[in-house]
């Protein structure tokens, strides 16, 4: 049975086509975004380190009671202390690592959840030479999330003028 036609045109079929593909790629950048640390990776790490500044954060999910949001921009600001940081997973993640290297060569300490790419250049500029390196077992169930995630995570440690 042949599909019936519910576009006047061509040009209006692919207008469509392209809003659902844009609404798509928009939820998956929001959810790559926001994915939330598990509270029980959160826990132990804490209790090992006592964070002072959650560096990438909203209120609703701000895992220390001092944090930067996106409004205040945590990329423009000094990192200093004892840092939490799983950051947005988009194409600004190699700024954030760059910035927790640079920032434990200033004295902080950085304890980053990262997915564990040790394919790409961040990966060996910065993780590999400089951070310690505890590999997750298994695949992270982020808060929120139905699945478990498609990549392997691990907790990178920028320790002050770190030499590993
Ligand atoms: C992967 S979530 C981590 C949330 C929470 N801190 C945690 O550990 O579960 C990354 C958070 O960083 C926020 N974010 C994005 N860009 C930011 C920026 N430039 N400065 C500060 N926070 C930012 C996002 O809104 C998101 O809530």
């Amino acid at each position: 049975m042949p599909r019936s036609k519910i576009y006047r045109s061509n040009a209006e079929k692919q207008r469509a086509y392209r809003r659902r593909k844009k609404g798509v790629a928009v939820i998956l950048r929001s959810t790559k975004e926001e994915w939330e640390t598990p509270q029980e990776i959160f826990d132990p790490l804490n209790e090992e380190f006592n964070f002072e500044l959650d560096l990438a954060a909203l209120p609703h999910n701000a895992k220390c009671s001092a944090f930067y949001t996106p409004v205040i921009d945590a990329l423009k600001q000094e990192w200093q202390g004892v840092c939490w940081l799983n950051p947005p997973y988009g194409s600004q993640l190699r700024h954030w690592i760059k910035k927790a290297y640079e920032s434990a060569n200033k004295g902080a300490t950085i304890v980053c959840l990262l997915p564990a790419r040790s394919c790409t250049t961040w990966w060996h500029d910065y993780v590999l030479p400089y951070a310690e390196i505890r590999y997750l077992r298994g695949r992270l169930k982020f808060s929120g999330a139905t699945n478990s995630a498609t990549f392997p995570s691990a907790i990178v440690i920028f320790r002050p003028a770190s030499t590993v």
